[in-house]
């Protein structure tokens, strides 16, 4: 049996997100952000919760430091809330807010947990929200006061910085589709949000790079390793090439290569999101600003697409579930460790970013505590071995992965879902707030201090 031994520099974290896990919704000056908006609008969370207390990670961070110690964790990515730095998206920081985010990373650094900061996970001031948004220029130089105000207090603490997090999810899922907030449902506003987060991104690595020296800085990208369901019909080729366009590489191609991809620029122009080829809101100097260097790229992988072309005509292209019901997370998706292998693959050969971080991969199950209190979720475990295996394969070709980040350290609120997916290594009784570490947490630790998969388990080579 061959053994999976990572190298010593390899980082070992968890991630979070402020909006999931912070709950202390009024504490402190906060203000109030879309995610705020968007669940106390009815029908839009599906079991009608709200991020107001969440897992209480503002009142408890200290006990959930000590929790990712037992743990064994090496670094640990976590977000800032924008609304409560800025409450009103701009204007004079508060200085409350940062005290929080102060506290957290001098937690953090005393148990030798390395500070990964992202500054934008998704809940953007809702007074920017009213002055139109990320589809409006504005909130992307408003970013830049904002990431000033948190690098300049953090700068001298924080070595590595990220910062968004998956703008196609901002863009696509907040403007297009609707299922998270702001809630709207007009492809060319998502394609305006998506230029202006990748705008903000450019303007805000120079901002880190002036008030943290030497820190490292990137951006997370959510990406799909894609493939046709049958590779000699063209059709699911062309499938395959559309969803890459407008997921992937509408996303990788202005970061690393400074244009839009002409293909899906092509493709969105012959669905009438885009009047014409040539983005009315791109400026000179835009594209430039997006393409500058970075230290590492984030990537979260959760799954794959298998794309077939459209089955009427007139229709659409369309993913074609590949796995059993029985097989599938709490989330409907499909566990496919083999993707996160190829897409890294992919990404070098592609795009050759000088370092990689997973900065999340996941499972939501729902197992929770048996009668002795212990929480048996092996499907975690199984879920975590693959993509570390992975992972693995892809360091052995050669592909710069420089750490992994499990999504979760908790159970949290998942945005749409609420409280209804547990994604945590970590189970969170939300009405006592007691948390019990999973067997899937106990099985990470013994990965971590040994850096290595358990000698004990089979390797599981991607099929
Ligand atoms: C990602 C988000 C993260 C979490 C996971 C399950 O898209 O970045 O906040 O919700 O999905």
């Amino acid at each position: 049996m061959s053994r999976v031994v990572f190298p010593e520099s390899f980082v070992w974290g968890v991630a979070t997100s402020a909006f999931q896990i912070e709950g202390g919704a009024a504490a402190d000056g906060r203000g109030e952000s879309i995610w705020d908006r968007f669940a106390a609008t009815p029908g839009k969370v599906s079991d009608g919760s709200d991020g107001r207390v969440a897992c209480d990670h503002y009142h408890r961070y200290a006990d959930d430091v000590a929790l990712m110690q037992r743990l064994g964790v090496r670094a640990y990515r976590f977000s800032v809330a924008w609304p409560r730095v800025l409450p009103e998206g701009r204007g004079t920081p508060n200085a409350r807010g940062l005290d929080f985010y102060d506290r957290l990373v001098d937690a953090l650094l005393a148990a030798g947990i390395a500070p990964f900061v992202t500054l934008y996970h998704w809940d953007l001031p809702q007074a920017l929200q009213e002055a139109g948004g990320w589809p409006e220029r504005g909130t992307a130089e408003a970013f830049i006061p904002y990431a000033d105000a948190v690098t300049r207090r953090l700068g001298d603490r924080v070595a590595r910085w990220i910062t968004h997090n998956e703008p196609w999810c901002i863009a696509t899922l907040g403007h297009e589709e609707g299922h998270h907030a702001p809630g709207l449902r007009e492809p060319a506003l998502a394609l305006r949000a998506a230029h202006h987060v990748l705008l903000s991104h450019g303007w805000a690595v120079d901002v880190i790079r002036r008030n943290a020296p030497g820190a490292q800085a990137g951006i997370v990208l959510n990406l799909v390793p894609t493939e046709p369901l049958n590779p000699s019909e063209a059709a699911d080729v062309d499938a395959t090439r559309w969803f890459d366009g407008t997921f992937n590489r509408w996303y990788l191609d202005p970061l690393f290569r400074g244009a839009y991809p002409a293909d899906a620029v092509a493709d969105r122009v012959a669905r009438g999101h885009l009047g014409s080829a040539e983005l009315p809101f791109v400026r000179a100097g835009d594209l430039a600003a997006i393409s500058c260097a970075t230290d590492f790229l984030g990537v979260n992988y959760y799954n794959r697409n298998v794309m077939r072309g459209p089955t009427r005509a007139g229709g659409a292209p369309e993913a074609v579930p590949m796995a059993p019901a029985s097989q599938l997370t709490d989330m409907g998706w499909e566990v496919w460790p083999r993707g996160l292998r190829d897409l890294l693959l992919r990404l070098r050969r592609d795009y050759a970013p000088p370092a990689i971080f997973i900065t999340e991969n996941g499972a939501a199950y729902a197992d929770g505590p048996g009668a002795d209190g212990r929480v048996r979720d092996p499907r975690r475990v199984a879920y975590l071995r693959g993509h570390l295996a992975a992972v693995h394969e892809a360091l052995t070709a050669g592909v710069p992965v420089a750490g992994y980040f499990h999504w979760s350290l908790l159970d949290n609120f998942e945005w749409a879902h609420g409280y209804t997916k547990r994604f945590g290594l970590v189970w969170v009784d939300y009405p006592t707030q007691r948390r019990v570490l999973k067997d899937s947490a106990e099985w990470y630790r013994e990965v971590i201090t040994s850096r290595s998969l358990p000698a004990d388990e089979p390797f599981p080579r991607s099929p």
